[in-house]
């Protein structure tokens, strides 16, 4: 009864998509456990003419393309339910089946106020904005914690909703006009728009942790997806430059409700250099052409709001640091094929920090800041990757850089992205 973690190893759009599409027809259950539309997966799958389709999920489960494998969308989770079914829809229309999609009853709902405070509050910060993805993810999680949260269950129960949403709008309607000069919002307006997909939804909304247990119980596999990574984690993360949620092996487990006991793997996704959307520190940045060339030859622009990725060098004190907080079994290094035609393949090994040599992600946002990256550099290579299958098919110069990334990153690389499409891997070890 395996439960499988795949978590974000750096700041997000490592690949997580692909690896748990490329997965997905050997589990019974996918679950996305935090996050909510404020991720992009970007997930390619190719038609049997040899042609390709290529399916952008924000809400859904990447899972959710696999034939059999049932999407569930945990506890965890902030649901915008104008997405969630824009993007049924989508999927739908291009053939997919989603029929099969299972949502937590105890999952919360992004309401338009939130939408609308996420937006202010990024204009109003000015120069300390954290660049979210204005999604309303940030006040959706804070109104959870601050126990004002609408969740999925509260759409079946109008009267318990109304009062939810009556006295959460006491507070925020002061705070939108009073602060932020806009418009005060009507209980019924907002209200009103939460129902409109309820008697659709319903029929989706389940105790998702019970039917986990259960799954797990039957022997079935449950392969746990992360958004957002661990470098944005709320906790682990470079606070405050961080989305709201747990995006680590912690997160999911309260986001899913399935115990730490059940979980057997952990599987980190890492790029082969980094790459940074928003604001934040980011050691390795590149503002070279460098940089330019990362961005450009692995297409590094936002798959949810088209922002250019900053783009820099492989940072394995991250790596090993994301191995330790989630306990990574087995890394997926991917977009290996992207580094191509460089001579020489510099990798941070450690900071430098006011005159000192650090070797683990330092303890103070402060140092972190201040963290330049001490660089080793490895032989490039100019061959094309992408029809490698196998590790023996990778230039030397190409091996040498995987298994150097090995020693230096606290965990195995058990497989290795030579191109978007499901095929363009190399398998060292079997994830499951
Ligand atoms: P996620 O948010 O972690 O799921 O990652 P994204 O989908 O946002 O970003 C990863 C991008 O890289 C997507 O466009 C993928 O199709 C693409 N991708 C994934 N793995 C590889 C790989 O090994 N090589 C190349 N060239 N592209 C990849
Ligand atoms: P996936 O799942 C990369 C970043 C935003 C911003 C910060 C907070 O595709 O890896 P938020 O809207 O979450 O409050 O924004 O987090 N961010 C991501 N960056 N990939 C993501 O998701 C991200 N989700 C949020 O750019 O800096
Ligand atoms: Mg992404």
């Amino acid at each position: 009864m395996p439960a499988v973690v795949i978590v974000g190893a750096q700041w997000g759009d490592e690949g997580k998509g692909k690896a748990t599409d490329l997965l997905g027809s050997r589990v019974d259950k996918v679950v996305k456990f935090n996050g909510g539309n404020n991720a992009g997966h970007t997930v390619v799958i190719p038609n049997p003419d040899g042609t390709s389709e290529k399916y952008a999920l924000h809400l859904l489960p990447s899972g959710i393309l696999t034939p059999g494998c049932t999407p569930v969308i945990g506890n965890g989770v902030v649901v915008d339910l104008d997405v969630l079914f824009e993007e049924i829809d989508g999927l739908e229309a291009r053939g997919i089946d989603t029929s099969s999609l299972v949502v937590s009853a105890n999952a919360h709902v992004i309401a338009d106020y939130n939408r609308t405070l996420d937006k202010v509050t990024e204009r109003f910060l000015g120069s300390r904005k954290i660049g979210t993805t204005g999604r309303g993810i940030g006040p959706t999680y804070a109104d959870k914690m601050n126990r004002q949260g609408v969740r999925i269950q509260d759409l079946f129960d109008e009267k318990i909703l109304r009062e939810k949403v009556e006295a959460a709008l006491e507070l925020k309607n002061q705070i939108l006009t009073k602060v932020y000069n806009r418009r005060s919002v009507e209980v019924d307006e907002i209200v009103e728009q939460l129902l409109t997909h309820a008697e659709r939804l319903r029929p989706m909304v389940a105790d998702t942790p019970l039917l986990l247990h259960e799954a797990l119980q039957a022997g079935e596999t449950v392969l746990l997806e992360a958004g957002q990574a661990t470098l944005l984690d709320v906790d682990h993360g470079t606070y405050p430059f961080v989305t709201s949620s747990s995006a680590t092996t912690g997160g999911a487990c309260t986001g899913s409700g399935i115990a730490p006991t059940q979980i057997t793997r952990v599987i980190g996704i890492v790029k082969a250099y980094a790459t940074r959307v928003g604001e934040g520190p980011f050691p390795t940045e590149l503002f070279d052409e460098d940089g330019e060339r990362l961005r450009r030859n692995g297409g590094e622009f936002g798959t949810t709001t088209g922002r250019p990725r900053r783009c820099g060098w492989y940072d394995a004190p991250i790596a090993r640091y994301a191995a330790r907080i989630n306990g990574v079994t087995d890394f997926v290094l991917t977009k290996l094929d992207v580094l191509t035609g460089w001579d020489r393949i510099p990798v941070c090994v450690a900071y430098e920090i006011d005159g000192e040599r650090v070797d683990e992600m330092p303890m103070t946002q402060t140092d972190f800041h201040h963290a330049k990256p001490i660089l080793e550099y490895f032989e490039g290579w100019t061959e094309d990757l992408s029809d490698c299958r196998t590790f023996d098919d990778l230039p030397v110069a190409a091996q040498e850089y995987v298994r150097a990334l090995e020693r230096i990153s606290g965990s195995r690389i058990s497989a290795i992205g030579v191109g978007p499409g499901r095929e363009q891997t190399v398998v060292l070890h079997d994830l499951l």
